[in-house]
């Protein structure tokens, strides 16, 4: 198996291949992307044999921006069988991988991947009764073992691989299934807590989303992101010249600042802990407001969108990363950046970026620490 199937937003196809090829060949791993405008997945095929391995155990899934899902696949099926399409696919994965703990039947985030969905998952059953006869798969479900995928693109058409537990999306097409809370404001509450789910892991969420905690929302109108801040119990500065939604404004929790969120300064500035923003500007300009609120020490922790412009993309996200960076360490910060398309996403990237400690005496941290 040669090939590093990814799965993406639709429309993202060049992005996501920009991003594996640069980050392959970084790690000295050469090949090629095949890219099809709109349908949902790219796949780089790699020269030598071994390296799609290498490149699913080598490079942090979690690093990559536009990608939902890394495996590695086989040459693509084609024409199975009607009467019997299980022994082809089992026959593509033995050998590759053995007891895996998960069987996932997938397609394309698309209309006609859709449609393939319903037979997706009639054909799971009787697969992962075969796999398990075979040894292919665990007996039990297993969420530390490899993950067997079968990517349907099209009628009798798959991609068999696999993918690491531990370096892989945990959900089903690399999709977290939300459900949208019938009192949030605005649909966009789903974005932020989708990057809570992606971004900070479950067992440091009483430690990080911890109750009592003080945020900011720039850009909050109407309310979205501020409800899943005052969901969690924490106190809210919520800065914006459009109208709350009244449900949050009769909790106490959120003081509405009518002020230009390029301007404002956050009213407890030394105990504020996450600053999120959702304002509707050049990418530009937000990563380096945001570089800002974490170099004077108004926040420990960020959320925010970049809104992406039509052309240069992938160009566009990796400047504004690189420029937070550079800037963080001139600043003597110490900070862990990660950027992702979120399913929830549209024509932007998600960005979270969390201060670890600062070198620099005199900053924030320093003063915690003593
Ligand atoms: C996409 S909406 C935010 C939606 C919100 N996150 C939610 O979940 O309901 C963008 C908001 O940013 C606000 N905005 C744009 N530029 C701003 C600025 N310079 N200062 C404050 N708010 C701004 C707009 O008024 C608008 O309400």
């Amino acid at each position: 198996m040669n090939k590093v199937a990814l799965y993406c937003r639709p429309g993202f196809e060049k992005e996501c291949a920009a991003e594996i090829v640069e980050r392959a060949t970084r790690l000295e791993i050469y090949g090629f992307p095949r890219v099809k405008d709109n349908c949902g997945y790219v796949i780089f095929e790699c020269y030598q044999h071994d390296d799609a391995e290498r490149l699913i155990r080598e490079l942090p899934f979690n690093s990559l921006i536009f990608a939902r899902q890394m495996l590695v696949v086989g040459d693509l099926l084609k024409d199975l069988p009607v009467d019997d399409r299980v022994t082809p696919i089992v026959g593509m994965i033995q050998g590759a991988i053995e007891k895996a703990g998960e069987l996932r039947v997938e397609a394309p985030d698309t209309n006609e991947g859709k449609e393939l969905l319903k037979f997706c998952r009639k054909l799971t059953v009787p697969l992962r009764q075969r796999m398990r006869a075979d040894g292919v798969l665990l007996n039990r479900e297993n969420h530390h073992r490899p993950v067997v995928h079968v990517f349907f693109i099209a009628s009798g058409c798959c991609y068999v691989g696999y993918s690491y537990s531990n370096n892989n999306s945990p959900f089903f097409m690399g999709i977290p299934r939300l459900r949208f809370p019938a009192d949030a404001p605005s649909r966009s509450t789903l974005k932020l807590e989708e990057a809570f789910h992606v971004f900070i892991p479950a067992d440091e969420w009483e430690e990080r989303l911890a109750s009592g905690m003080r945020a900011v929302d720039l850009g909050a109108c109407p309310g979205g992101w501020t409800y899943q801040l005052v969901q969690r119990s924490m106190m809210v500065e919520a800065v914006d010249n459009g109208t709350m939604a009244q449900s949050l404004m009769d909790t106490g929790q959120v003081t509405h600042r009518r002020e230009d969120g390029f301007r404002f300064t956050p009213t407890h500035a030394t105990t504020n802990y996450w600053v999120v923003c959702d304002m509707v500007e050049k990418p530009w300009r937000i990563a380096m407001l945001m570089a800002d609120w974490l170099i004077n020490g108004w926040c420990r922790e960020a959320i925010f969108n970049l809104k992406l412009p039509m052309k240069k993309r992938y160009e566009e996200v990796s400047h504004c990363l690189e420029e937070i960076d550079k800037r963080l360490k001139e600043n003597g910060i110490n900070a862990q950046i990660q950027a992702k398309q979120l399913y929830h996403d549209r024509e932007e990237v998600t960005v979270h970026v969390r201060r670890i400690w600062s070198a620099i005496p005199g900053r924030r941290d320093e003063r915690e620490r003593r």
